[in-house]
């Protein structure tokens, strides 16, 4: 079965994250068929919203670590800033449904979803410094923005999990729920937005990111450009190596 299942019904695409093996880790094989997946719900008029979940267990486990080393991100053409751009300029409503971790990418692609529903076993993290790396997914200015300096700073220069209930408190989620119902929750919403007018969903959206669009973007560039240099860099090779090797990394001389 594919590692990125994409299903539509009643105006709602649905892109599930599916490899469940590798804690659904994002390889850029998966990064590409989710940003045709958003690509073509963009243009694709019987599409009205798009819904992105993993399962009652996974979120995302981020991006596959084992690709990092392999077959790093080359250049802003990268599926997974293809992936990445789709979503931030993703025009219609975009909803997701979290259970479980959600590491890395996992989590920083929440903040360019318009909804997002949690099971109460949701576990965000963005430990980008713990891998030698920096924010991505325009992080850097989203987290501060939308949980306060000091919390995002905890998030993201700690990299520790914060639970489903800290993340509604942030902000970052609406709504909590039962593991075994959140998707259902989720997707009930989603068919609820799709009965609503396009238009004004569309101009509504595009009018309250208006404001901060360029410069997510600008972010983005910035963050992915700082973020391949140092995927090559001593930190995030001894990180690799350490996860790889199931051993704990030793930074002390970097
Ligand atoms: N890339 C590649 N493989 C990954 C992965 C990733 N991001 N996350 C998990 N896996 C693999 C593990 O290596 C393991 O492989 P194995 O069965 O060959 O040993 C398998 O998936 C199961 O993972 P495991 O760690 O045993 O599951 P868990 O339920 O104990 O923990 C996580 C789940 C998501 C908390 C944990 O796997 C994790 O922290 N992963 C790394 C997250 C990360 O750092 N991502 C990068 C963000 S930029």
């Amino acid at each position: 079965m594919s590692d990125i299942l994409i299903a539509s019904e009643a105006g709602v695409t649905t892109i599930t994250i599916n490899r469940v093996a590798r804690k659904n880790a994002i390889t850029a094989a998966m990064y590409a068929a989710m940003a045709d997946a958003i690509e073509e719900a963009t243009t694709d008029a019987a599409c009205r919203v798009v819904l992105i979940q993993g399962n009652e267990v996974i979120f995302s486990a981020g991006n596959d670590i084992e690709d990092f080393l392999n077959k790093p991100p080359a250049g802003s053409a990268a599926p997974v800033f293809r992936f990445l751009n789709g979503i931030a300029t993703f025009p219609k409503p975009l909803v997701a449904c979290v259970c479980g971790p959600a590491v890395g990418i996992g989590t920083t692609m929440l903040l360019h979803c318009d909804l997002v529903y949690a099971g109460d076993n949701a576990a965000f993290s963005t430990p980008f410094v713990n891998l030698g790396l920096c924010a991505e997914g325009a992080s850097s200015l989203l987290m501060p923005h939308m949980f306060g300096y000091h919390r995002a700073a905890e998030a993201l220069l700690m990299g520790e999990p914060f639970m489903a209930e800290a993340a509604l408190e942030v902000g970052l989620v609406n709504r909590v729920l039962v593991p075994s119902e959140a998707s259902a929750y989720a997707h009930a919403q989603a068919h609820k937005m799709a009965k609503k007018p396009l238009s004004s969903l569309v101009e509504t959206k595009r009018l309250m990111k208006m404001g901060q669009q360029t410069q997510v973007l600008q972010v983005m560039k910035e963050e992915g450009a700082t973020f391949g240099r140092m995927l090559n860099e001593p930190a995030a090779k001894e990180a690799f190596g350490a996860f790889m090797d199931k051993r704990k990394p030793d930074f002390s001389t970097l």
